[in-house]
């Protein structure tokens, strides 16, 4: 890990500096470090698809530093989207709006939609008020594991970034929620900090968030709450890439099993010798101590457990063992986001 001055501390100035002279600079939000680029600059934008090795097909959300620069990239934003953007902003709730015709095409992936957030990390937003908007991608490579502190942004890209904005750990840990506003019938396209239930009760109507957990994996689905009049598979239509499958994964294979299903594996594994890392919410039973079996626990709390998830995802992934096995949350809707990034980053 690179610790150069140059790249890396809370300069705000020397960030702005270096986005103002084409260069990327990963910045902190509340959610996870998105890898910066001054949004109406095509040249950085391309630097962003390059170091992220991300397809170009694969459309950017556009930060802004509030609801006043909303109209700068949006038209048509309909009453319940202002509600929204002024109810959830800044924080964790990415809108899908139609997008102006100023607003260049590679960071829509050619799409007539664009995805706006206003973060909730005062050095985000100290950095987005010298721009009109930022694209910021999560500063991980493509697929992996999104960056949680600025150290994480370091082990994937180093010097491939002009700078990192080190605004210390993610206070939330899992991306934002994306909902499709293009019109009134709103859905939820990637479940994240802000619920349903929370969109719900700010416009005083049902919101369905049906996502397939282990989408494709092993065909649980999680129903999730109210109405059944929309769906992830009308929503297909647009290109959402952080719904694919296999996304947020690390270089190990990954279980996601219940603590029945943890015992039956490791009893397996200690007779094959096999070394794993296991993270519960349970203490480390005794049997499994001093033996090849590596235990992390972390409170049974959504918050919590969304907060740490992808660090110790990476920390476990560092050991010296063959498999990672997480326990599964239960299946209600405050951990619906946490499935979600499970069941993508989980080998079946
Ligand atoms: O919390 C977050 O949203 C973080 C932080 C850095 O803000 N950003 C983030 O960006 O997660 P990224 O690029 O890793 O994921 C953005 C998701 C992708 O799945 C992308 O396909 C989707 O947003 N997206 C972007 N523009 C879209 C559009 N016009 N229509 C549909 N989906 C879009
Ligand atoms: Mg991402």
């Amino acid at each position: 890990m690179s610790t150069n001055n140059n790249t890396f501390g809370n300069n705000i100035e020397l960030a702005t500096q270096k986005l103002m002279a084409s260069e990327l600079v990963a910045f902190p939000t509340e959610t996870v470090y998105g890898l910066g680029a001054d949004a109406t600059n095509l040249i950085a934008i391309k630097k962003v698809f390059a170091v992220k090795g991300r397809p170009s097909d694969h459309p950017l959300i556009v930060h802004i530093s509030g609801i006043d620069k909303i109209e700068l990239w949006a038209k048509n934003i309909s009453v319940e989207a202002y509600k929204l953007a002024e109810h959830f902003w800044p924080g964790p709730l990415t809108l899908i709006l139609a997008k102006k015709d100023t607003v260049l095409s590679v960071i829509t992936a050619g799409q007539d939609s664009v995805a706006l957030r206003v973060p909730r990390h005062p050095y985000a937003l100290a950095l987005l008020r010298n721009f009109n908007g930022l694209v910021g991608p999560s500063a991980n490579k493509y697929g992996r594991i999104s960056p949680t502190s600025a150290s994480h942004v370091l082990e994937d890209f180093d010097s491939k970034v002009g700078y990192v904005l080190d605004g210390g750990p993610c206070a939330i840990g899992i991306e934002s929620t994306i909902i499709d506003c293009r019109d009134n019938n709103i859905k939820i396209l990637r479940s994240g900090g802000v619920l349903a239930s929370d969109i719900a009760r700010v416009l005083q109507r049902p919101i369905v968030d049906k996502i397939n957990i282990f989408a494709n994996k092993n065909n649980s689905t999680l129903n999730l709450n109210i109405a059944d009049n929309n769906s992830v598979d009308d929503a297909c239509e647009l290109k959402v890439p952080g719904l694919k499958s296999s996304h947020y994964a690390p270089q190990k294979p990954l279980y996601v099993l219940s603590i029945e299903d943890i015992a039956d594996k490791l009893n397996k594994a200690l007779i094959k010798q096999t070394r794993c890392a296991v993270l519960s919410f349970i203490q480390c039973p005794d049997k499994y101590k001093n033996t090849n079996v590596s235990w992390y626990r972390v409170d049974n709390n959504p918050a919590t457990f969304n907060k740490l998830l992808y660090k110790n995802m990476r920390d476990m992934d560092r050991l010296d063992v063959d498999e990672l096995i997480i326990e599964k949350p239960e299946e209600n809707s405050a951990w619906v986001a946490a499935l979600d990034r499970l069941g993508r980053a989980s080998s079946d």
